[in-house]
């Protein structure tokens, strides 16, 4: 499988590929592979002749210098995890801060049309720029025809369909299922992170969430929020930050339902020291 490290490479490796007519699909991750990522990457493989998956701890998107520190670099089980999905087909860039950002590491200014200030925009700032600002760079560097992106980050998902639709980039945008451990935890490459009682108590985010999505059949948004902000105040373990039910397009807050809209759930949740964050359908 070949890894590149500086983006000249991975350009003149995708040029190359396409004067041979090749499909490129882009998976950009930060890396800690799990198989939520895994599952992303395979999707991209029936789609695409060749996938590019890049793994950046892109640091302008953290707003908190501790959490980026933490989080996990694990380059070479990654590698050879992809590799156990074919090793002629994925292309790994995984650049250096420098070779991203070329001693600039500041985020650029993006307008979202007003998507970026709901839910993680409020409790996470300047994160949507730093997401924003390497997403188009991967896009400008690898050109793929497709992208692919997980559901679990529903809002990075529309902001990016919003950044590629604002800055007419050519891609095609994919979103893919929210991969969930057999306890219900959504994957996230924070997991690993979860001290043993958290790891046991974080499936309760999930299981809360199912019974707010039948709860949303008969009851107002209002009433199911109070219900999980209940179940979470009575938590030992787990500190909610938000729960919202929301337009799922304009990422608003329902104020009263309609039949012809579509809705989701969203939380953040405090295990210890770490963020999880879910979201669910609810019709
Ligand atoms: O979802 C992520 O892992 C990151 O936000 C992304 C899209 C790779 C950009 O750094």
């Amino acid at each position: 499988m070949e890894s590149f490290s500086e983006k000249k490479q991975i350009i003149k490796a995708v040029a190359l590929l396409k004067t041979k007519k090749q499909v490129i699909g882009l998976v950009p991750t930060m890396g800690a592979l799990h198989e939520g990522h895994l599952a992303l990457v395979q999707r991209a493989l029936k789609n695409n002749d060749k996938v590019v998956v890049s793994i950046f701890v892109n640091p302008t998107q953290f707003d908190n210098s501790d959490d980026l520190k933490k989080y996990p670099r694990t380059l070479l089980s990654d590698i050879a995890l992809l590799k156990t999905l074919s090793n002629e087909r994925i292309l790994v860039y995984a650049p250096t801060v420098d070779d991203v950002y070329e001693g600039n590491t500041v985020s650029e200014s993006f307008e979202f049309d007003g998507l970026e200030f709901e839910m993680e925009g409020k409790f996470r700032h300047g994160h949507f720029d730093g997401v924003g600002t390497i997403v188009k760079r991967l896009f400008e560097i690898v050109k793929p025809h497709n992208a692919y992106f997980g559901e679990k980050d529903f809002q990075q998902l529309q902001i990016i369909k919003k950044l590629v639709e604002k800055h007419a980039i050519p891609v095609n945008i994919v979103g893919c299922p929210i991969h969930r451990e057999t306890t219900g935890l959504a994957m996230s490459s924070r997991n690993t992170r979860l001290k043993p009682e958290y790891k046991n108590a974080a499936p309760f985010i999930y299981k809360t969430l199912t019974i707010a999505k039948q709860q949303f059949g008969i009851k107002s948004a209002n009433k199911v929020s109070e219900w999980v902000e209940n179940q979470f105040s009575n938590h030992d373990l787990l500190e909610l930050e938000y729960f919202i039910i929301a337009d799922a397009k304009s990422l608003k807050p329902v104020k009263r339902k309609s039949n012809k809209k579509e809705y989701r759930a969203f939380i953040a949740v405090y295990a210890d020291d770490i963020r999880l964050i879910d979201n669910i359908a609810l019709n």
